[in-house]
């Protein structure tokens, strides 16, 4: 019982610092970056305040996953995903999906260059779709949090 306590306190946690720092990266550093910056630096001065957040949200996506999988595990929950009344579980582990492979994978391996290689080309284009991104996972996620809590304790919309 207090393995499952202090999980959920790790998961809950994790999940603050992660998409607390996704927040300020979408309505603070974007934005104070195009109106400080003209395009062609805009994607470069990003990169390089945001690389330091990279590092934390890469450990804490590691441990909202570890925190998470050990409570389906422990609670036995798994048939949660077969039931559409659960979507925000589903919701949970698409967006943990989404972050793990852009932050483990895609980032360092393909995303940095072909941003660095297509900002050359048209900066101002890039840097939007970089904005765009960050409000889609932004909203995603919050709407997950808010349908997480509720559900864990036992609202659900259907
Ligand atoms: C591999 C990915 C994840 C797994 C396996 C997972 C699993 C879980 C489980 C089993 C619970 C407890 C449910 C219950 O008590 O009925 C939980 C709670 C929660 N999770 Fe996740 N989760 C994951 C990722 C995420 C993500 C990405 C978010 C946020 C966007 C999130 C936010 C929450 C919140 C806010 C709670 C509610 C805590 C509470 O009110 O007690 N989780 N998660």
């Amino acid at each position: 019982m207090l393995d499952l306590i202090i999980m959920r306190s790790v998961h809950v946690l994790a999940i603050v610092i992660w998409i607390g720092g996704v927040c300020m990266v979408t309505t603070v550093l974007l934005p104070t970056v195009r109106h400080h910056f003209p395009a062609c630096e805009r994607v470069k001065i990003f990169h390089k305040i945001e690389s330091r957040f990279a590092t934390q949200a890469r450990f804490v996506t590691l441990l909202a996953g570890i925190s998470g999988f050990y409570m389906v595990w422990k609670m036995d929950i798994w048939n949660r995903f077969q039931h559409i009344e659960f979507w925000w579980m589903h919701a949970m582990f698409f967006i943990w999906l989404v972050f793990t492979t852009m932050l483990f994978i895609l980032e360092p391996f393909v995303l940095d260059k072909k941003i660095e290689n297509e900002s050359q080309q048209n900066p101002d284009k890039v840097y939007t779709r970089l904005q765009c991104l960050h409000w889609v996972l932004l909203v995603i996620s919050l709407i997950t949090i808010i349908g997480a809590v509720m559900g864990s304790h036992g609202y659900t919309l259907f």
